[in-house]
C-alpha cells in the first residue's frame, strides 16, 4: 500500500472531526473520499500534509511513519496537494509557474545552472516540454506567456491543478477540483487525471460531483460524521443502502 491511515482521530476541543478511521491507498488508484458537509474530509486531507496535528493514531507513507512531520518534510517525501490561488507567483507567466513546480523536486538544477552543463540543458528542455503538454491538457497553453496574476479566477484553478500535477509526488490529493468548473473544463480535468494515474501517480480526491466520483475512482471511502461508514467500488457504494441514507440521498434530492 503507498498510504496507510491507522486508527486516526482528530478531535477540536470536544467536537470529533474523525474517529478511528483507517484505510489503506493503493498504488496507481484514483481513490474518492465523500460524504456529507462537514463530515471530516478536508480534515484528513490537512492531517496527511501535516498542516494539522493528529489527537491519535499514525499515517504511514511508503513503508514510513510521516504523522508527526512538518509539511514541508511531508511533502518532500511525496505528498503534494493543489497549491492555493494565493500561493501563485503573479508577477510570473503561467509557463514558469508550472516550471517551478516542476522543478521543486530538482534539487541538483541549481548547481548545474551554474556549471551550464549539457545535462542541465537536457533537463530544462524536457521540463519545458512536460510543463507545456500539461497547460495543453488542461487548455492553458494559449496562455503561457501570461502573468499568472492576470488570468481570471478559472484558470487560475486550472494552473494550481497544472502546478501540483507537476510536482514528482506520487500521491497527489485534490479537494474539490472540480468546484466551480464548467462541463468542458471538468471533462478536460478528468482526462488529465486519467492520464496521470496511467503515468503511475495516486490521486486522492475529494469531489461532491457524485457523476465525476463514479466515473474516476477506482476505490472509494465515505465518511460520515468523522466515521467510516463504507467502502468499495462506485458499484458497491452507489448500491449501499447506509451510503445512500447518508449522503447519495440529499445529493440527489439537491441536484
Ligand atoms: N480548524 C478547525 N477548527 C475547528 N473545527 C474545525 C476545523 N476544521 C474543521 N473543523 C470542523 O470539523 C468538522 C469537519 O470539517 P471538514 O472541513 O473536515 O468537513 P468536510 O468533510 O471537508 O466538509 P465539506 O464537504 O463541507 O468541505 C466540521 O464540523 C468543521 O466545522
Ligand atoms: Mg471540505
Amino acid at each position: 500500500m503507498l498510504l496507510e491511515l491507522r486508527d486516526v482521530s482528530k478531535r477540536f476541543g470536544g467536537l470529533h472531526a474523525v474517529t478511528g478511521l483507517s484505510m489503506t491507498v493503493a498504488p496507481r488508484t484514483i481513490h474518492g473520499l465523500i460524504g456529507p458537509n462537514g463530515a471530516g474530509k478536508s480534515t484528513v486531507f490537512n492531517l496527511l500534509t501535516g498542516v494539522l496535528p493528529l489527537s491519535s493514531g499514525e499515517i504511514v507513507f511508503k513503508g514510513a511513519r510521516v504523522s508527526g512531520l512538518r509539511p514541508s518534510e511531508i511533502c518532500r517525501r511525496g505528498i503534494a496537494r493543489t497549491f492555493q490561488a494565493t500561493t501563485l507567483f503573479r508577477e510570473s507567466t503561467v509557463l514558469d509557474n508550472v516550471l517551478l513546480a516542476l522543478q521543486l523536486h530538482a534539487a541538483t538544477a541549481f548547481v548545474s545552472t551554474l556549471l551550464g552543463t549539457a545535462a542541465y540543458r537536457d533537463r530544462e528542455r524536457s521540463a519545458r516540454a512536460r510543463a507545456r503538454a500539461l497547460l495543453a491538457s488542461l487548455r492553458l497553453l494559449d496562455l503561457a506567456d501570461e502573468r499568472a496574476g492576470n488570468l481570471p479566477h478559472r484558470d487560475q484553478k486550472a494552473l494550481c491543478l497544472a502546478m501540483v500535477l507537476a510536482t514528482a509526488a506520487e500521491l497527489v490529493i485534490l479537494d474539490e477540483p472540480l468546484a466551480g468548473l464548467t462541463a468542458q473544463e471538468s471533462t478536460d480535468t478528468m482526462a488529465v487525471l486519467r492520464t496521470l494515474r496511467a503515468e503511475g501517480k495516486t490521486i486522492l480526491l475529494v469531489e461532491h460531483d457524485m457523476r465525476a466520483v463514479m466515473g474516476l475512482c477506482d476505490v472509494i471511502t465515505v465518511l460520515d460524521h468523522g466515521v467510516l461508514i463504507a467502502e468499495g467500488t462506485p458499484r458497491d457504494i452507489q448500491a449501499n443502502p447506509v451510503v445512500i441514507e447518508a449522503y447519495l440521498g440529499a445529493e440527489e434530492s439537491r441536484a
